[in-house]
C-alpha cells in the first residue's frame, strides 16, 4: 500500500550559547521516514535501514515510534494502525540531531498519511516525546529546527513553542563528525544540577547578544556571544583535541566555534560558504592532528526548509 514519505534535516541544537534553546537546521543531510497504514492497531517499525542495525526496531523503544504513537494519541487515533520504515541518513549519537530528525520525520509523514493537518506547536509536541529523557524532561532545540528549518529558540515551558530568528545573509554553517560517539543521555548526566549566579548572567546576556546580533546582522556581536559556560565545560575533556579544533575554526575566519548540541560533533558558524569551507577543512585537521578521524564534514548554509514531504524514489 503507498504511505507518505517524509525528510528531516540534520540540526545543530544549543548554538554554543543557548543550551536547550537555541538550534538551527542544515542543507542537505537528514534521515527520512515513510508511514503506511496497516490492518492491526498502533505502530510498529518494519525497518531500519542505515544503522548497521543498530536502532531498536520496537516502537516503544525508537524515537520514531514514540513520535508516531504520540502523535495517534494526541488526535484520539488509538485505534489507526501504522507501519513506519525509516531511513537513517544521520549517524547515530553524532552530534548532528539524529534522532531529532528520526522523530520529526515520523511525526510529519504520519501527519500526511492520516491528513491530520497538525500545528506546527502540536507536531512538535508529539515529536519531542521520540525524546523524553529518564527525568521526563525534553529538549526540543533539535526537534523545532529539524520540524521548522531555519534558527529557533525553544521555550520550554508547556506549551513548548518554538520562535524562528532571522539568518544573516551569508551566514554559513562548517561542521566536523568526528569518529566517535556521545549519547545525548550520557552527556547530559555529566552537567552539574546548578550554575553559578555569575555564569548565568554571562550566559542569558550571550544568548540575548546572539539574538539582537542576528536582527542586526552584527557579525562581530554574534561571534561575541558565542561561549558555553554551561555545557561545554563539562564535555569537553570527552572530545580529543577539543581546544585545537575550536582555535583552528577560529584561526580560519570562524565566527565562533563550539559543540554541536551534546557533541561529538563540533561546528562553527561563519560569515560566508567560502569562509566555512576554509574552517571545516582547518577543523578536521586540527581533528586528525588529535588522531581522530573526521566521518563528515559538512559546508553549508543554514536550511530554510523543515521537514516535509517527499516523493518516495521511483
Ligand atoms: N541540548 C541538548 C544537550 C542536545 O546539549 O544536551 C540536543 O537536544
Amino acid at each position: 500500500m503507498s504511505g507518505s514519505r517524509a525528510f528531516a534535516p540534520a540540526t545543530i541544537g544549543n548554538v554554543i550559547c543557548g543550551f536547550d534553546v537555541f538550534g538551527l537546521a542544515l542543507e542537505g543531510p537528514g534521515d527520512e521516514v515513510e508511514a503506511r497504514l496497516r490492518d492491526e492497531p498502533g505502530v510498529v517499525i518494519s525497518a531500519v535501514h542505515g544503522d548497521r542495525g543498530r536502532l531498536p526496531t520496537e516502537a516503544s523503544q525508537n524515537v520514531a515510534g514514540m513520535a508516531a504513537n504520540a502523535l495517534l494519541a494526541d488526535c484520539g487515533m488509538e485505534n489507526v494502525g501504522i507501519e513506519l520504515e525509516v531511513w537513517k541518513g544521520l549517524p547515530i549519537s553524532g552530534g548532528m540531531g539524529g534522532s531529532a530528525a528520526s522523530a520529526v520525520a515520523a511525526v510529519v509523514a504520519t501527519d500526511a498519511l492520516l491528513q491530520t493537518n497538525l500545528s506546527p506547536q502540536r507536531l512538535l509536541r508529539c515529536a519531542s516525546e521520540g525524546e523524553r529523557g529518564p527525568k521526563g524532561d525534553t529538549h526540543p532545540d533539535n526537534i523545532a529546527p529539524a520540524l521548522c528549518g531555519g534558527i529557533v529558540m525553544v521555550r520550554p515551558e508547556e506549551p513548548t513553542v518554538a520562535i524562528p530568528l532571522p539568518v544573516p545573509a551569508g551566514l554559513s554553517v562548517a561542521l566536523v563528525h568526528p569518529e566517535l560517539e556521545l549519547e545525548t543521555k550520557r552527556m547530559r548526566g555529566v552537567l552539574p544540577d546548578a550554575l553559578p549566579l555569575r555564569d548565568a548572567v554571562g550566559q542569558w546576556a550571550d544568548c540575548s547578544a546572539l539574538v539582537v546580533g542576528l536582527y542586526e546582522e552584527d557579525w562581530d556581536l554574534i561571534g561575541r556571544a558565542l561561549v558555553d559556560r554551561v555545557a561545554e565545560p563539562h564535555r569537553r575533556s570527552f572530545i580529543p583535541g577539543f581546544d585545537a579544533v575550536r582555535a583552528a575554526g577560529l584561526g580560519a575566519g570562524a565566527l565562533g566555534a563550539g559543540l554541536s548540541g551534546s557533541g561529538p560533533s563540533m561546528f562553527a558558524l561563519c560569515r560566508s560558504i567560502a569562509d566555512a569551507e576554509t574552517v571545516a577543512g582547518a577543523m578536521a585537521a586540527a581533528f586528525a592532528g588529535a588522531g581522530i578521524e573526521s566521518t563528515d564534514v559538512h559546508v553549508s548554509g543554514v536550511g530554510r526548509l523543515g521537514s516535509h514531504v517527499i516523493e518516495p524514489p521511483a
